[in-house]
């Protein structure tokens, strides 16, 4: 059983998260707030299972503090907005300095197709990293964004079949994009 770490997992990823729980897995969450997080333990099949810390990605020095309090985890699974950066690099450059093989899945809104709005962060060679990215679907001519369940399916395929890109819907032909 894998130790997932995810960062935004009360939101739209709420069912990823039950569903690693439900499968047995050690899940650490973090969010902001204790009200979204609590949400998602009392929902939980396993709430031994899951881990709650509450900081904001944006205090990085607190946000840094919290992860290097914690088991390094197996798998990484972060939405984390653009505002976050910082919190994103200082993750990989944490998790970086160990030996241990680490999965990283960075969840991305759709604009991220376009190489000119994709961020990459610096990751050493112990980090397998993944991009998940956000698309649209088209159905009988009308597009739309994705639900909350896509995403968090999409996000579990993304996690069991892991490859270098992953997107969930579609990004083409993006002059369709809702
Ligand atoms: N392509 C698409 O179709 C697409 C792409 C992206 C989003 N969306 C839609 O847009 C909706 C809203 O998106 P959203 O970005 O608000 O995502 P969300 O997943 O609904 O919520 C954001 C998550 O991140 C946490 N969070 C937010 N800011 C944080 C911070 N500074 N530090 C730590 N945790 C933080 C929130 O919990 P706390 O509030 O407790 O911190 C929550 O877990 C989604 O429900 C989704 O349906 C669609």
């Amino acid at each position: 059983m894998a130790h997932l770490l995810v960062i935004g997992g009360t939101g739209m990823l709420q069912a990823a998260v039950l569903n690693w729980n439900e499968e047995g897995h050690e899940v650490t969450m973090i969010a902001r707030t204790k009200e979204s997080l609590l949400r998602v333990v009392k929902r939980a099949v396993h709430p031994d299972c899951i881990h709650m810390i509450q900081t904001d990605y944006h205090q990085l020095d607190s946000f840094q503090n919290q992860l290097e309090n914690l088991s390094a985890p197996d798998i990484i699974v972060s939405w984390i907005h653009s505002s976050g950066k910082e919190a994103i690099q200082a993750m990989c450059d944490l998790y970086g300095t160990l030996q241990k093989p680490i999965s990283f899945f960075h969840i991305k809104g759709s604009k991220a197709h376009d190489p000119r709005h994709n961020y990459i962060p610096k990751f050493a060679e112990n980090i397998d990293y993944h991009e998940v990215i956000l698309g649209f679907r088209i159905t009988e001519d009308i597009s739309r964004w994705l639900t909350n369940q896509e995403i968090a399916d999409g996000v579990i395929q993304a996690v069991k079949h892991p490859q270098p890109r992953c997107i969930v819907g579609t990004v083409w032909p993006w002059s369709a994009r809702p």
